[in-house]
């Protein structure tokens, strides 16, 4: 379970996050909010890029904001962000191979290669990164985010840029995380569609308030996520 406990973050004037709280307990969460709302800001700071004026993260007992951003990664926190983060000059294995740094022991390449295989890319593990596709640079991002006992992986939206039937490819690889490392995953993204088939519970905020949280369902039939979210009623 991780707790947003009252997270508040304001840069100058601007008050990204004002008083957010959320105790996730779904193997997949989701947050969403137009743009603008502190979604970014939230994953921010709970890896650590931005400090919260006020407000705790917990994870079983730990409170993030007390761990530096290098021993949030020991920990097992792992982020992709809108753009991947894959190395041009690196092949998909050893972009995965990387982040098996944190991993006790030994058999790392073993497994950088059964995250890859996991993936679907177990025949383009020793291709370069830039020569790669966009899709398959992604899905090195999943397969390196669930490297090295993670135990929180948060993706700032990643289907952007792929089609209908790599994003279901995507859906289907982010349920799986819980069930293939025992990490929780946070998501955000702007496709609600995604968010509905991976997500059990959803945060929404709005100018960096909370305006709704909990099982997708009931979140995204709320008449003010929808008045919100999208300004309309297609949610
Ligand atoms: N480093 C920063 N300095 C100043 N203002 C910032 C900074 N980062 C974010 N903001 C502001 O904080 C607010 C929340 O931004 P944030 O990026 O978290 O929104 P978001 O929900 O991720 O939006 P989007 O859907 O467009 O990605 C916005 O008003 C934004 O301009
Ligand atoms: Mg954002």
């Amino acid at each position: 379970m991780i707790t947003v406990d009252n997270i508040t973050v304001r840069f100058g004037g601007v008050v990204a996050l004002s008083g957010v709280s959320a105790e996730f307990t779904a193997p997949v969460a989701g947050i969403i909010g137009p743009n603008g709302a502190g979604k970014t800001t939230l994953m921010n700071v709970v890896s650590g890029f931005v400090q919260a004026a006020e407000g705790r993260i917990v994870h079983d007992g730990t409170d993030l904001l007390r761990l530096s951003p290098h021993r949030r990664a020991r920990w097992g926190l792992r982020r992709s962000f809108q753009k991947e983060e894959v190395a041009d000059d690196l092949t998909a294995h050893e972009n995965v191979l990387v982040q098996t740094d944190h991993a006790r022991g030994a058999g790392r390449g073993e497994e950088a290669g059964r995250l890859l295989e996991l993936v679907g890319l177990a025949d383009r593990a020793h291709v370069l990164g830039r020569e790669l596709t966009g899709f398959e640079r992604r899905l090195v991002d999943v397969a390196r985010c669930m490297a090295g006992n993670p135990r929180l992986v948060m993706f700032d939206e990643p289907a952007g840029g792929l089609s209908m039937e790599e994003t279901k490819r995507l859906g289907a690889l982010l349920r799986d995380i819980h069930a293939q490392t025992g990490a929780q995953t946070l998501l955000i993204d702007h496709d609600v569609e995604l968010i509905a088939e991976v997500c059990e519970e959803v945060l929404v905020l709005d100018f960096g308030k909370r305006i709704a949280f909990g099982p997708t369902d009931a979140v995204l039939a709320d008449p003010k996520v929808k008045a919100a979210y999208l300004g309309t009623e297609e949610v």
